[in-house]
């Protein structure tokens, strides 16, 4: 037997992972350009398209001058021209012509037009859209499906983004465009329900969490992506609605838009095509002022509550004349006024015959300011944002590293301890083997000379008592047979 083969003991190797941490974070605090196509804003903020008449070439060209994308809104257009009662539709083409020439004449930045596809003169707009070559075209207020002039756009130089309000739109959008034009837009914008204006959404999605725009976007992201493989080039989602501050702007991005789209913030600006009662109404609102409505359009709009929008909620009737029948969807003889006509009146600082469209974060504008002003504040909220994120990430990792720290101690204890079990149980062990080796070689051998001398005279004993009364009992035998007992004799 070898004793020398006791169990071995082994010490588990406990493997740390190797943390290569950077010495410092030094995050990009500038907000990243926006790219679309080889179209190239110096920052991520679209200014909303806002009709009638809100965001003309003078709103546009200051957001681009300002490194933003500026858009001028067609619909309604001509409404700033004097004749658009007798003509509505040349108006609109005129007024969108003249508006994309002044705005490219007071800026080099980067111009857009807001259309919306639920007018009557969509088409005729899309036509001078490809004419004048604004670098970009929104269209919005309805899916741009049929009769799109892709190739026009195209050759013109002109990029396409849709506005959506889900990633389904999204999906249908560029399904319908590669099949039916062998080409995609070049950028979504996804509108959530906190947004100024008509909103895509029914009544009952507008406050429903499910709807927030921070759970659409990763929807429509996800829904695009796979058209940007077939066309070869990034297709840049831009969110919108209820963005406010340079933090939303840095909570936006991280959700992996591009770009946010912003329209109230930029009512509330100088610049702003709107008279000065139209931004004021901004100014002095209160949160219970915005309210949604039912807008003739047939969609839901958000607004700020004036004394017109309490009397048609009490069911008054503006009389009015339509002059041309601009929207497809409206039905001028059961509509409770004009809608193209109540906004135009409110662009003109007449709030008693209209009202102001006006986003869901309306009540947090407390003054009217330069859009550069404006621009600059968002830059400096974004990299606070940017500093906080960074710093919450520093305070996480040093928690980690302190965290990594005890981990390391608790190890080396534990192998101390190890240690000290280990060569407890080698001592055991090899203290109970040289007992059993010493009781083998000195205590077995006595025992088993002992057991034997024990059996062998325990053997003796019996054997000789045995025998003895074998003997006694052959005598016995003997004896019976000597008195005359016939052993073989038949029992009588
Ligand atoms: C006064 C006003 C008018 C608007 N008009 C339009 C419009 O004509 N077409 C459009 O697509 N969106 C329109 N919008 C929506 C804006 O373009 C923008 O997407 C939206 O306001 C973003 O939300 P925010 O206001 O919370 O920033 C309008 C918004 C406002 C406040």
């Amino acid at each position: 037997m070898n004793f020398n083969n006791f169990p071995k003991f082994q010490l588990p190797r406990l493997q740390l992972p190797r943390l290569d941490l950077p010495e410092w974070i030094a995050p990009k605090k500038d907000l990243p350009p926006l790219a679309i196509g080889d179209l190239r804003a110096a920052v991520p903020i679209v200014q909303g398209g806002m009709g009638v008449g809100i965001s003309l070439a003078g709103l546009a060209a200051a957001v681009a001058e300002a490194g933003g994308i500026g858009v001028i809104a067609a619909n309604a257009i001509g409404m700033i021209e004097p004749d658009y009662y007798d003509d509505g539709r040349a108006a609109d083409q005129r007024a969108l012509r003249s508006e994309i020439r002044r705005a490219r004449a007071r800026t080099r930045g980067v111009i857009g037009v807001n259309l919306m596809v639920a007018v009557n003169d969509f088409h005729e707009l899309l036509q001078v859209v490809v004419e004048e070559r604004p670098d970009i075209v929104f269209l919005g207020a309805g899916l741009p499906l049929r009769g799109i002039p892709v190739a026009a756009l195209r050759a013109a130089n002109v990029k396409v983004a849709p506005i959506v309000s889900s990633g389904r739109a999204a999906r249908l959008i560029f399904t319908h465009w590669r099949k039916s034009y062998g080409d995609v837009p070049d950028a979504v914008v996804v509108e959530g329900p906190l947004a100024g204006g008509h909103l895509g959404f029914k009544p009952e999605q507008i406050d429903d969490p499910a709807y927030a725009l921070e759970r659409i976007v990763p929807d429509v992201i996800a829904e695009v992506r796979p058209f940007e493989a077939g066309c070869g080039r990034a297709i840049p989602v831009i969110a919108g609605g209820g963005v406010y501050t340079g933090a939303d702007i840095h909570r936006i991005l991280r959700l992996g838009a591009r770009g946010v789209q912003l329209g109230t913030r930029f009512v509330a600006t100088d610049e702003c095509d709107a008279d000065p009662r139209f931004k004021e109404a901004y100014v002095r609102c209160r949160a219970e002022d915005i309210v949604i409505i039912k807008s003739p359009v047939g969609l839901p709009g958000r607004a700020i509550r004036n004394p017109f929008l309490e009397e048609v909620a009490r069911g008054a009737r503006r009389s009015f004349r339509c002059p041309w029948r601009c929207l497809e969807s409206c039905d001028a003889r059961a509509a409770a006024y004009c809608i193209s006509l109540a906004l135009d009146s409110a662009r003109q600082g007449r709030l008693d015959e209209g009202f102001a469209f006006a986003g869901a974060n309306a009540h947090r504008v407390d003054r009217i300011v330069p859009v550069r002003e404006l621009m600059d504040g968002l830059k400096a909220e974004y990299a606070a944002a940017v500093e906080a994120a960074a710093r919450s990430i520093g305070d996480e990792y040093a928690r980690l590293v302190e965290r990594w720290k005890g981990l390391k101690d608790e190890y080396g204890a534990a192998v101390a301890r190890l240690a000290e079990l280990r060569d407890e149980y080698e001592r055991a062990w090899n203290e109970r083997i040289a007992r059993l080796k010493n009781d083998y070689e000195n205590v077995w051998p006595d025992k088993i000379a002992a057991l034997r001398a024990e059996y062998e005279g325990a053997w003796n004993e019996k054997a000789a008592a045995v025998r003895e009364q074998y003997e006694a009992a052959v005598a016995a035998l003997e004896q019976l047979r000597a008195g005359g007992l016939d052993l073989q004799a038949e029992p009588r």
